[in-house]
């Protein structure tokens, strides 16, 4: 697979957007100027961690597109695992560890009748580089957490080699950050609380009393 690699780039997912490849192609870069995260919100991309953009052509049929939040957010858990670091995924595609945010994904997907054309996997993980101060409380890195730092390339490679494979959904749920436990969820102007209770087969998140969300942001009571 083609890879290509910047010291530099406004946005990975928004570099990848400018082709029109034939096969699957990934980009990296050092440090983003303008890291687009979740939501419309900017994502801190400083020089020391990983930013990296996968597109995938045809990856599977429309209904079957939660695989590649669970084939994603999975790699990203077993790179932490090969750099010490024990993770666990926040519905949908956040990744944490010791409770705090370690890793940010933003999924775009085009749909083509039945099937996801275009899959733009656009992965930040933080290993050495500096959070902004007001994400203290909130975020954490590979270095924080170990003490060691790593060359940011070796956790790319790692990393792409990592979503080149396939996992199972009961591995998503078996590494759940949210699974029977007490949650938040803030759907616009409204946050509903309850129980994690599992999750559907195409991935939406099962709240105690019967509710069922496609979409929010999850917080842990
Ligand atoms: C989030 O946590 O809100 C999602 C963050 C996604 C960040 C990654 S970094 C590589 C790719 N390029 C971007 O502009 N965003 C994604």
């Amino acid at each position: 697979m083609k890879v290509y690699a910047f010291e530099t780039l406004p946005s990975t997912n928004d570099f990848l957007k400018t082709l029109d490849p034939e096969e699957d192609v990934a980009a990296v870069a050092e440090e983003q100027t303008g890291g687009r995260g979740s939501k419309g919100r900017s994502f801190s991309s400083a020089k020391g961690g990983v930013y990296l953009s996968l597109l995938r052509i045809r990856p599977c049929k429309a209904e079957e597109s939660f695989r590649i939040v669970v084939n994603a957010s999975l790699a990203v858990v077993h790179t932490l695992a090969a750099f010490g670091v024990d993770a666990r995924i926040k519905w949908p595609n956040d990744v944490f560890a010791d409770g705090k945010k370690i890793s940010g994904m933003l999924i775009e997907n085009v749909f083509e009748g039945d099937e996801v054309a275009r899959s733009i996997i656009g992965i930040g993980l933080n290993v050495n580089n500096a959070l902004p101060a007001e994400l203290a409380s909130v975020a954490t890195s590979v270095n924080l957490l170990t003490g060691k730092t790593y060359d940011p390339k070796t956790v790319a490679a790692t990393l792409l080699y990592q979503l080149g494979r396939d996992f199972s959904r009961e591995e998503y749920v078996g590494k759940s950050f949210i699974l029977g436990k007490e949650i938040r969820v803030l759907r616009g102007e409204e946050t509903v609380s309850g129980v994690c209770e599992g999750f559907t087969e195409d991935g939406r998140l099962i709240l105690s009393g019967n509710r069922v969300f496609s979409a929010g942001e999850v917080s842990v009571r």
